[in-house]
């Protein structure tokens, strides 16, 4: 077999090795065999000096196209198996960072707790509309004719061509007379819901904002049952070693009337910011359903009695959280959000 023989087998040869480089492994045997001092080209380069002086020129030719070929394929096929990291690393190995879930909005969250206290003692929920007339809001809560809460300055007046009487609703107190025109007692129902009134906003007041009411109607209820029933909450809810204070107070529709303190949750009497170093905390308004209220909404006084109590839910939330700032509940800030 004459040298050029030999060039083209090797050039077979190497044309097959060369199609099966697939990864950068099979790359270096390929360059270790073939392409190194002692590898197949260098043998046949050296066995040159052999060949007749004539026949020189030519093979050294044809050999060298072979090297110049083979050096050119290696040098693509190697770029293309060479795995090479380029940009940003990426460690593949990370735990997945899990969904970013949405939450519970601090007010709907505390109206839920509520609920949920007030459904295990045996209490429904009820709603009524925001769009109310004076008579559910007012009127029928025994209000008189002239009580300055009926003022333009406290109360958004709906306007309308037929009656001056429609307005957005002041207080959850509306839903009462609803459920008690509505139902027979006995009666276990809260009523938690949006209310508006004229203020100017501040840190601490919004023109809109929530309140829970309350309301029990059965017969002889008394307010040892009111007493017994807000403390279990609040106990449930706020603290179970609180102390509780009730003070005498006015509400045209309840008779006796009182406001309801708790010994502070966060300093238990001692005095701190939360309590504005009182050692109390005011938790409700409540009172005596007053017979004028159960007679407007059809309920006989002589035979039934009971008890309604009311508070705003964004002062229970900014106590509890310390939110020294109503309106910051509003702003969908997802900073103060995410804390919830
Ligand atoms: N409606 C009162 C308010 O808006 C709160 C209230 C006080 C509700 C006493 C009641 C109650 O049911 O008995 O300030």
């Amino acid at each position: 077999m004459t040298l050029l023989d030999e060039i083209e087998t090797l050039r077979g040869i190497l044309e097959q090795d060369v199609a099966s480089i697939k990864t950068q492994d099979d790359a270096e045997q390929f360059r270790l065999r073939h392409l190194v001092k002692k590898g197949t080209v260098q043998a046949l380069t050296d066995r040159l000096r052999d060949v007749p002086k004539e026949e020189k020129p030519h093979v050294g030719k044809v050999l060298n196209e072979v090297r110049t070929w083979v050096n050119e394929v290696f040098a693509e096929v190697r770029e293309r198996v060479t795995t090479r990291v380029t940009g940003p690393q990426i460690d593949l190995t990370l735990p997945l960072r899990g969904p970013i879930g949405g939450s519970l909005h601090p007010i709907t969250a505390t109206i839920d707790r509520i609920i949920d206290i007030f459904s295990s003692m045996g209490f429904d929920v009820a709603e009524g509309p925001d769009v109310e007339d004076d008579g559910h809001n007012f009127g029928k809560l025994n209000f008189a004719e002239d009580h300055p809460a009926r003022d333009m300055q406290d109360t958004f007046f709906v306007a309308s061509d037929s009656r001056s009487d429609i307005l957005l609703r002041t207080h959850t107190s509306s839903v009462q007379v609803r459920v008690m025109e509505s139902q027979t007692p006995p009666i276990r129902c809260i009523m938690p819901g949006r209310v508006y009134r004229n203020e100017a906003v501040s840190s601490r007041s919004l023109a809109e904002f929530h309140q829970i009411e309350g309301l029990y109607i059965d017969r002889n209820v008394t307010m040892a049952d009111l007493k017994g029933t807000i403390m279990a909450f609040a106990r449930s809810f706020y603290d179970a070693t609180a102390e509780f204070r009730f003070r005498t107070s006015y509400f045209p529709f309840t008779e006796p009337s009182c406001e309801i303190d708790m010994s502070c949750f966060l300093c238990k009497g001692t005095g701190c910011k939360v309590c504005k170093h009182s050692g109390w905390l005011e938790i409700c308004g409540a009172g005596m359903v007053h017979p004028n209220v159960l007679r407007n909404c059809g309920i006989d006084p002589d035979e039934y009695s009971g008890f309604a109590f009311g508070f705003g839910v964004e002062r229970v939330v900014m106590m509890l959280t310390g939110i020294d700032d109503i309106r910051k509940l509003y702003e969908n800030d997802l900073r103060v959000l995410r804390q919830f």
